[in-house]
């Protein structure tokens, strides 16, 4: 084992033993979790212990619940009434906390979820960044909406005004942004939030907890710790949650969704599984093609919703992109996420590498081989990328969102045959498409967007960025994210309308001078 550098050390362990909830970071002396790292800090291996958490129960749940909902007060709470810019300043003050602790979030960030550093600082960065176009993108919204306007005789000043009460939940995956791409978005609209981290990747917010609580107004922004089935499901029993925001799975979006009393009245904002696969063509650049498949494969160790899940070659040139394709996953190089140059890394969960085995004897069982020298290779806490071929639809691979590193190729001979598996696949994020020839890409690209939401012409899925729509068809998102789609997600189209005629344009000119209203206002921010 190479040594930890000084830097990058566990010194001390974080006991979270405190939840905010109401404006209070309150004391828990109850039940509480260890958090371990499946990285080893000794010779011989040994899951490092970084800390606990509170294992919550019902009640600190519904207490967190029933502050947030205080907190919109029917719409009527100091949040969801306060002026724009009283609102930007408080995220401000949030962001400019949160940038003085990058190096404790982005080692923590390493240790809890085995994220490379190089990446791990990018996800940090990312996220400020994020902010603060998020900001920038409500300014211009506020700009637009400081107008009436006028249609057959009836003045409307139209603006987007918050959903209510939100339950946010984030996936391990991305700790820090994927989760913060749905909180930061729902509270600048004047949403209140009830959010609890995800299981891996949890102590890292520990770090932030301060600056969510004295940069909102209490019951604004609640962190609850626990189980997913005791926290959240009495949450959505009590029908009191208007959104339910959450990136992770279908089967536990599905769960929580029918836990509400009433479904009509919870708007869902769900970026879930997907399946992306990447299409190579006989004329593509074959350089090229397998330079982005292994990132696509490979980065993260393929634990992204856009990874590339499937692989489809044409036969032409299926020996030649294997060969080398095989050759050059087999060169990445594994290590602990602070090593340099390094590509694979732990992963999180100590369950993954058997179920990646599952993955792999299932295929080889019904006919794949593996083509590379390392495919399979097993530690205590990775199993090395399997290149898998041919795979088919009898295979568990070709069905399942592998998460992990797998890597299952098939050969096609007409382009139809990854255009039905596409069109009867559950999924329909992005497709990554390589080839050069016009005549041939402009139907495909065609039919393609109608079957994904993102077509990436010779290049691998990719969310960012982030200005770009994030979507998806089927099992794979509901709503779409942005920093421009994802405001407009967390809020909905409202209006004062008035009819053209001296006394309601006298009362209008009066609300607009008093400044009495904070809906009902031209002025705007620059
Ligand atoms: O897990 C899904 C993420 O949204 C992927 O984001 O494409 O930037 O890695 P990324």
């Amino acid at each position: 084992m190479n040594p930890i550098p000084e830097q990058f050390q566990i010194k001390s362990l974080i006991h979270q033993t405190t939840f905010l909830v109401d404006g209070e970071l309150k004391p828990w002396s109850g039940e509480s979790s260890e958090v371990y790292s499946t990285i080893s800090s000794t010779e011989t291996y040994k899951p490092t212990l970084l800390g606990t958490i509170p294992t919550l129960g019902e009640k600190e749940a519904l207490e967190a619940m029933d502050a947030a909902v205080n907190a919109y007060n029917r719409g009527q709470g100091l949040w969801p009434t306060m002026k724009v810019r009283h609102r930007i300043s408080c995220m401000e003050k949030f962001v400019t906390q949160m940038k003085t602790k990058r190096e404790e979030i982005v080692k923590l960030l390493m240790w809890e979820i085995g994220k490379t550093l190089p990446d791990s600082e990018k996800e940090f960065d990312r996220t400020v960044d994020y902010i603060y176009d998020t900001i920038e993108e409500y300014k211009q919204l506020d700009r637009d909406n400081a107008k009436f306007e006028k249609n057959d005789g009836v003045y409307a000043h139209i603006r987007r005004g918050p959903l209510g009460v939100v339950l946010c939940l984030g996936p391990y995956n991305y700790p820090l942004n994927e989760t913060f791409a749905l909180l930061i978005p729902a509270l600048i609209m004047g949403n209140t939030v009830i959010f609890k981290p995800a299981k891996h990747g949890v102590l890292l917010i520990s770090p932030l907890l301060e600056a969510f609580q004295n940069s909102f107004p209490k019951g604004v922004v609640n962190i609850i710790y626990g189980r997913g089935r005791t926290v959240a499901t009495p949450i959505m029993q009590s029908g009191k949650i208007d959104v339910l925001a959450l990136i992770g799975n279908s089967k536990s979006a599905n769960a929580l969704q029918n836990e509400h009393p009433k479904s009509n009245r919870l708007r869902l904002v769900l970026g879930l599984e997907a399946k992306n696969p990447a299409i190579v063509l006989k004329d593509a650049d074959l350089d090229l093609a397998i330079d982005e498949c292994i990132a696509g494969t490979t980065s993260f160790n393929g634990q992204r919703c856009t990874a590339l899940k499937l692989v489809y070659v044409h036969e032409d040139i299926v020996q030649e992109f294997n060969k080398r394709f095989s050759e050059r996953v087999d060169a990445l190089k594994f290590g602990n996420p602070w090593e340099a140059s390094v590509k694979l890394t732990p992963l999180p969960e100590p369950d993954k590498p058997e179920y990646i085995q599952g993955l792999i004897d299932d295929a080889v069982d019904k006919g794949a081989k593996i083509l590379n020298k390392r495919g399979g290779e097993t530690s205590e806490n990775y199993i090395f990328p399997a290149v898998l071929f041919p795979v088919n639809k009898k295979m568990r691979i070709f069905h399942e969102e592998q998460f992990g590193p797998v890597i299952p190729i098939i050969s096609f001979k007409d382009i139809n045959e990854p255009l039905d598996d596409m069109a009867e696949s559950n999924y329909g994020q992005q497709v990554s498409l390589f080839g050069n020839e016009v005549k041939t890409l402009a139907p495909l690209i065609d039919a393609l967007v109608n079957l994904v939401c993102r077509v990436n012409l010779n290049s691998s899925c990719q969310r960012g960025p982030d200005v770009y729509p994030f979507t998806g068809r089927k099992d794979s998102a509901v709503a779409t994210l942005s920093v421009h789609d994802a405001l407009r997600s967390f809020s909905i189209r409202t209006f004062v309308a008035s009819k053209d005629n001296d006394y309601n344009n006298t009362i209008l000119k009066k609300l607009l001078d008093s400044k009495g209203s904070n809906f009902v206002s031209t002025d705007y921010l620059l």
